[in-house]
Order: structure tokens, then sequence, then C-alpha cells
């Protein structure tokens, strides 16, 4: 680490300010233009419901499914998708995973219910500090799940409780390597991976079989074949074939990021957690009682198309691992199967000069996403391919109830129908009862 003296800080502060936007200068014209497209039936059913309300579009969600499994199926050898249970957990959404044949990832006692309750047949149980309340109710269920464990404690913690209820259980071995970052508060290090499997041998009923890591927000396919190669750098030195012969599964995790439906603005942070330069910019001008405009009003959030990037994490596997190890491939996707089938529908309850009120509090999504990322919202009653600059709220008593500073919209009076369209991941399992209940979901 370099100890900063102020003029190394200021040095690094000029060069932040000067860095480019980590996204496109395009528009969301073509969701505006998707959502007005089925202004007849939304508009009929905001009509008869309560607003506000989530929708969820079966057709859409069946096809973004398909879209992801036929990817990874065509480019990942045996490949298996289990759905990561924490980007949306509504019921009908998690059946609708096990309809279409996909496994369920889960991380909590919560979410393995809810699994159960969705009929699921495959469970990948991963996640940082499982209690043991949580690995009993997963030994129960043992003959459809894979504990992917977390760490040598953990690795004690279920051995412990095998041999004492004498059940076998398949499992895996979570690790991070140099590109984890942030991730590796997950799992063991790469290094460690021979030293845990030969612990593991000291529990007759773990049946240690495969290797998992994950790595959130990806828009393209490089740090999972980075992660690839790393692996098989290390399996190739220091993991004996004998026990490279027991691997039946890698288990390369979710974060594969949709494309073109959300940007941000010149002030965002760049996910996850590092101030922008635009950030700083914005801080100081404000710290010293100043607007600041920005020449850019906002940047479009573009990631590898899907097929991309099944391809090139395929082209890895065949160059660096196929010739060590002889298995199966899971992914976790989250957010790629969820995100684009769901809209938030609310109502104009009040127009002010430059300012609308909405009946849409953002604790139907729980954080404040409306101050950073940028969501094309549309008014359906009076639409328009281009966008008024307006300040768009919700009804909570806060100013951070915010959704964005845009609307598609030719005018906007009160009673309008108004739609944020790609609002199915990290949003209804993040809603809260604050102040106003959780809007009620209905599905076409
Ligand atoms: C272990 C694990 N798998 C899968 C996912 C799903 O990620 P995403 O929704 O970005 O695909 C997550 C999300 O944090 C995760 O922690």
């Amino acid at each position: 680490m370099k100890k900063s003296d102020s003029t190394h800080a200021k040095k690094l502060i000029l060069k932040l300010l000067q860095e480019k936007p980590r996204g496109t200068r395009e528009t969301l014209t073509h969701i505006a233009k998707q959502v007005i497209a089925q202004k007849k039936t939304l508009l009929a059913l905001a009509q008869k419901q309560e607003s506000p309300f989530y929708l969820i579009d079966e057709k859409h969600l069946q096809s973004d499914i398909q879209t992801f499994t036929k990817s990874f199926d065509a480019h990942l050898p045996g490949h298996e998708a289990y759905y990561a249970v924490k980007a949306n957990y509504h019921p009908f959404i998690l059946k609708k995973m096990v309809s279409e044949g996909l496994g369920l990832d889960v991380s909590s006692e919560r979410e393995l219910k809810l699994a159960l309750a969705a009929g699921a047949k495959k469970i990948l149980f991963s996640g940082p500090g499982k209690c043991e309340k949580e690995l009993r109710l997963a030994l129960e269920h043992a003959d459809i799940l894979t504990i992917n464990m977390d760490s040598f404690e953990e690795l004690h913690r279920l051995g412990k409780l095998t041999n004492q209820t004498k059940t076998h259980i398949r499992a895996g071995i979570r690790f991070f390597s140099s590109v984890h970052g942030a991730w590796s508060k997950f799992g063991i290090p790469l290094n460690q991976l021979k030293k845990f499997w030969t612990t593991t041998e000291k529990y007759p009923y773990i049946h240690l079989e495969g290797l998992h890591f994950h790595i959130s927000l990806n828009l393209r396919s490089e740090k999972y074949s980075q992660v690839l190669r790393e692996l098989a750098i290390y399996l190739e030195k220091s993991f004996p074939k004998n026990l490279r012969e027991k691997i039946k599964f890698i288990d390369i995790g979710g974060g594969y990021y949709p494309d073109n439906v959300e940007g941000f603005y010149p002030w965002s942070d760049h996910y996850p957690w590092t101030l922008s330069g635009g950030h700083i910019k914005k801080l100081a001008h404000e710290y010293y009682g100043e607007k600041v405009i920005f020449k850019d009003k906002y940047f479009i959030t573009r990631a590898e198309p899907q097929e991309e990037m099944a391809k090139k994490i395929g082209q890895t596997i065949e160059k660096h691992l196929k010739k060590l190890v002889n298995c199966i491939y899971y992914t976790e996707p989250g957010r790629i199967l969820v995100n684009n089938s769901t809209y938030i529908i609310g109502t104009v309850m009040d127009v002010k000069d430059k300012v609308i009120i909405t009946d849409i509090g953002i604790n139907a999504t729980g954080w404040e996403f409306g101050q950073h990322f940028y969501m094309p919202i549309i008014n359906l009653t009076h639409p328009d391919t281009k966008e008024k600059e307006m300040r768009i709220y919700g009804s909570l008593c806060t100013p951070r109830d915010f959704w964005g500073y845009y609307i598609f919209a030719k005018k906007i009076q009160t009673g309008d129908t108004i739609v944020i369209p790609n609002q199915g991941a990290y949003k209804f399992t993040l809603a809260q009862t604050f102040i106003k209940e959780i809007p009620p979901t209905v599905i076409i």
C-alpha cells in the first residue's frame, strides 16, 4: 500500500477526474418503444389493478431463460444452470425455473425452504457462514442437494454433523483467485484447494466433487476466463492427477449482466463501490453550494451478448481445462434471467413544475437505485419516444424516494400510468414495508 502525501493524492484526484465513463453515449429509446408497443394491454391491466404493482410477463421470462440456457448449453460441457434465488424469490419465478429444467441456487434456510416449496429437483447451497440449523435442513434433502462449502471451519462443522447423522452429502468448495477483489470474502484461496481436498477425506460422509467460484456484475467474459486459466495453472502444477479425477463439476457462478437496458449518470459510482471522477466533481461543487452541470445526461451499460460470453468461456475451458479435468460445468445465473421480464407500474399523483410525484415508493425496490442508475421511465398514457427532463419521485416521505431525471412522455398529467421496465432482479428481493406496503404482483 502506498502512503499518500497530499501531492500524490492531488495527482490521483486529477487523474480520476479525467477518467472516461465506462459506458456508452446511447439512449434507451428501444426500451420505450417495446413498452409503448404493449400500451393497450398494459393500460387495460392498470385500469383493473390497484396501483402500483409489479408485472411479470411469463413469455418474456421464458424467452430470457431459454436464451441463457441455449447459449451456455452450446458451449459449456454438460452445462447445468442453477437459478440464484436471491435475484428474485417470487414463487411464480421459482416454479418457472423448475419447469424449464433449471436447478436452484440458495444461500439460506429461507431460500432453501422456498426452493423446496417450488418443487426444485436440484439444489445448490452456496454462501458464507451457513449455520447448523441450515446445514441440518440441507442434510435432510441430501438426495437433491449439493453444498458448496465456504471454508475449512464450515467443513469441520458439516463433518461433525454428517458423522452424527450419518448422512451422505455431495459437496463443492468455493475458492477465490487473484481477480476476485471484493469477492475474496467468500471461499478459500485457490492455492489451498489441495489441502482442503485432502482434509475432506477425513469425513467419510462428505463427498467432495466440485469447485466453485462466483464474481458479480460482469459485463464481459474476461473475468470468468481469467479465473479458469488461473485454476488450470494451479491444477496442473499443484493438484495431483488422482485428485483431479475426483472433480465432477466446476461451478462458474453467476454475474452475467443484461445488455442495453439501463445506464448510469456521470456522477454514478463504478459498481461495486468505487467512486467515479464524476462523483468527486459533483461532491466538490455541491460542497461549495454550486450546481454541477455535466456535458452528458447519462451513459448506457453495454454488455457482451450471452452467446458471445458463453462461447469465450467455452473456448477457455477447451484450451486450458479439458486436458486436466473431465467434468461438467454449472452456472448460477440470477439477474440475467429475471431482470427484463418484470415491470413496475404506477400512477402519477401530482405534477408540480418540473417535479412528478408518482404512487410508486422506492420501498418497492429497497435501495436508492434512482440516484445512481438511469432507468427508462415511460408515461404510457401520453407516451413519446423522446424524453422530457423532469424529476420523478415516489410518494414516500423522503427526498430519497427518487426514480429519475427523465421520462418518455408527450405530456404528464395526474392519473397517467407510468411504467418502469426491467425491474425483476434484486428489486422485489430488496423491497421493504417502509411507510408503504410492498406492491402486489400480477402475472401475464
Ligand atoms: C454465489 C452466487 N451465485 C450466483 C449469484 C447470482 O449473481 P447474478 O444475479 O449477478 O447472476 C450470486 C449473487 O450475488 C451469488 O452470490
